[in-house]
């Protein structure tokens, strides 16, 4: 509109210097020019001003923009190490392998998630977290559609943190987080059908068994329970068939034994979207957990590249 405007004002210009040749001395003429030329000006920097506006609001709004996505980036960073609890010292370390004592100092020790804090909400380290916000940003930006779950959330550390996610990105409509538990610690391994599970004595660590109550709390602790958080309470042999026919755009595998790996792979998968994310927290560190994935590829001919987070944890991208 402002070129079309200078377009014209260019054409009366010429126009008006044509004429003011031809009638130089004729006093009414000459009077009426020199208003005319004075018009011209006052609307050429009228036109000026204008575009100064329309530049300013430009940068104005870029600034705004940009404050946006740095208080996000602070909220996110802050909640991070809220779930992680590495922001006070001494401190929260929990129980570790003797290697993880032997080899690893505290600060390595939390930010890899090689222990099992003592009031930390999540077990997961600082990469885990990271990957995690990288998949949940991704599928919005990216519009791939679905919910996002996690098999096996312990203290909800997880799935607050991609409730948080959701709520730092404007809560975009149709996304609901699942948290899937039996809220009492692991199952007593079924060996005769997962013969990988034999010998696991995972079910018989207290402090994996976390009440519903705590979790429910822990998420109100940071203002995040509310609709968008659905409770999946029971054995994943029971409840993720009831979810088989939603579509996922993030599934977090966190329940280490085979049998609660599959589960989740069985009741899930064919509902990840293309372009969604399966995540698979102990795939280095549980044997068991590693082999039902294997196998589970295998049967489905399901060829994405698996690729590292960190000391445990793997992910791939749905491709097909
Ligand atoms: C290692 S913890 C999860 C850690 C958590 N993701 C975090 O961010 O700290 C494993 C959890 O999986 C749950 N779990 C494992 N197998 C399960 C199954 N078959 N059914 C229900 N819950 C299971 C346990 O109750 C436990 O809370």
């Amino acid at each position: 509109m402002i070129r079309r405007g200078f377009a014209a004002l260019g054409v009366q210009w010429r126009r008006v210097v044509r004429g003011a040749s031809r009638f130089r001395n004729d006093p009414k003429l000459r009077d009426r020019l020199q208003k005319t030329t004075k018009q011209a000006e006052r609307a050429r920097w009228r036109v000026g001003r204008l575009e100064q506006r329309i530049a300013d609001v430009r940068t104005a709004n870029a600034q705004a923009f940009a404050r946006i996505e740095d208080n996000r980036e602070l909220y996110i960073d802050l909640l991070k190490r809220a779930l992680m609890h590495t922001l006070y010292r001494p401190l929260d370390i929990g129980a570790r392998s003797a290697y993880a004592q032997r080899t690893f100092d505290e600060e390595q020790t939390r930010a890899e998630g090689r222990d099992w804090p003592r009031s930390a909400q999540t077990m997961v380290g600082i990469k885990r977290l990271d990957n995690v916000q990288n998949c949940v940003e991704t599928v919005l930006r990216e519009r791939i559609p679905g919910d996002f779950i996690e098999t096996g959330v312990w203290r909800g550390g997880t799935v607050i943190f991609m409730r948080g996610l959701l709520r730092a990105w404007g809560d975009p409509p149709d996304r609901i987080v699942f948290v899937a538990d039996s809220f009492q610690g692991l199952p007593a391994p079924n060996e005769q059908a997962y013969p990988a599970d034999a010998g696991s004595q995972l079910h018989t660590a207290k402090s994996l068994a976390v009440p519903r109550a705590e979790v429910e709390r822990n998420f109100e602790l940071y203002g995040l329970l509310d609709d968008r958080v659905r409770f999946l309470e029971g054995w994943f042999k029971d409840t993720l068939p009831t979810v088989r026919d939603r579509t996922w755009a993030v599934i977090r595998l966190d329940g280490d034994m085979y049998e609660s790996t599959l589960d989740g792979l069985v009741n899930l998968y064919p509902q990840l979207a293309v372009g969604g994310f399966l995540i698979i927290d102990d795939y280095h560190a549980h044997a068991a957990c590693r082999l039902a994935v294997t196998d589970y590829r295998k049967e489905h001919g399901i060829e994405e590249p698996i690729k590292t987070v960190d000391w445990a944890c793997v992910y791939w991208r749905r491709e097909r």
